[in-house]
């Protein structure tokens, strides 16, 4: 196992679930991280909790990934200290409405391209140059099983998370030679606050987990930290994980 100690990880979408777990988990490891979100005050505090559990460095940061200005401005502008980034773990993400395509609402569309793919491509393309030149680079994308199969009422979801499979695929071989390492992470049914912001309605969100135990954003980190500390000469292409009751996207068996 490869150590993270010391390593400068920076992981977007730290306000919430998937990417808060991972600032733990990383911090927990020994990592520095530089963490990111819009909503400053809450990354602001999971910096200060996370000096204070781990006694590892912490850099917080407000980031909306759609802004191609503010992702150039965030990673041009930061010190010697925190420039060498390791390990990018492009999380922020997001999933609005789930209607028939032709009951959808195209703002939606915009939001969850602008957000999971674009978002992704700009903050990959700030970071990556600086790996590219140290010689060393993980970059780990937070994926999804709606990036393996398309299932209803959720055709542009479902085509955000195909594309970052496709792009991570495809940054794998156009870096092969760089000595960088390119991974996804595709989790099934995850209780986050994913559901709420994807129905606007608690009920809902709460049927989503209905009837069987989801997993949850510590059990998706467990799995990026695997990942990430590997020995030098393994690449982790590709980590699917479902709930224990979930079959497909689709498919799951509830009590
Ligand atoms: N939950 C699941 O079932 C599941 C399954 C597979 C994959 N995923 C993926 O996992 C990732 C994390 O989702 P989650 O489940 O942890 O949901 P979550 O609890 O809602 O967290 C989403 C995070 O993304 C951030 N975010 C959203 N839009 C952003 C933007 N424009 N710029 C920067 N940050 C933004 C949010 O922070 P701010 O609002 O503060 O910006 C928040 O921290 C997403 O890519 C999602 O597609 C989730």
């Amino acid at each position: 196992m490869e150590s993270l100690k010391g390593k400068i990880v920076f992981i977007t979408g730290v306000s919430s679930g998937i990417g808060k777990s991972c600032a733990y988990a990383f911090a927990a490891k020994g990592a520095n991280v530089i963490i990111s979100a819009r909503r400053l005050e809450i990354v602001e505090k999971v910096a200060q909790d996370i000096r204070a559990k781990f006694g590892v460095k912490v850099f917080a940061l407000k980031l909306d990934v759609r802004s191609r200005e503010e992702i150039d401005k965030a990673v041009f502008s930061l010190s010697d200290e925190w420039k060498a980034i390791d390990i990018l773990i492009n999380n922020a993400g997001l999933a609005k409405g789930m209607n028939k395509f032709y009951e959808d609402d195209a703002d939606n569309w915009d939001e969850m391209i602008d957000t999971n793919v674009k978002g992704l491509l700009f903050v990959t393309k700030a970071i990556l140059p600086g790996m590219i030149e140290r010689k060393f680079g993980h970059i780990i994308n937070i994926g999804s099983i709606a990036g393996h199969e398309a299932y209803p009422k959720g055709a542009v979801y479902c085509a955000t998370k195909h594309a970052v499979d496709a792009i991570t695929r495809s940054l794998r071989m156009d870096t092969i030679d760089k000595n960088i390492l390119v991974s996804t992470i595709d989790a099934g049914l995850v209780e986050t606050n994913f559901s709420n912001i994807r129905f606007g309605d608690a009920e809902k969100a709460k049927n989503v987990y209905k009837g069987l135990t989801p997993l949850t954003g510590d059990d998706v980190a467990d799995a990026v930290v695997f990942c990430a500390s590997r020995p030098a000469h393994v690449n982790i292409a590709e980590i699917t994980l479902l709930a224990a009751r979930q079959a497909s996207a689709t498919i799951s068996y509830r009590e």
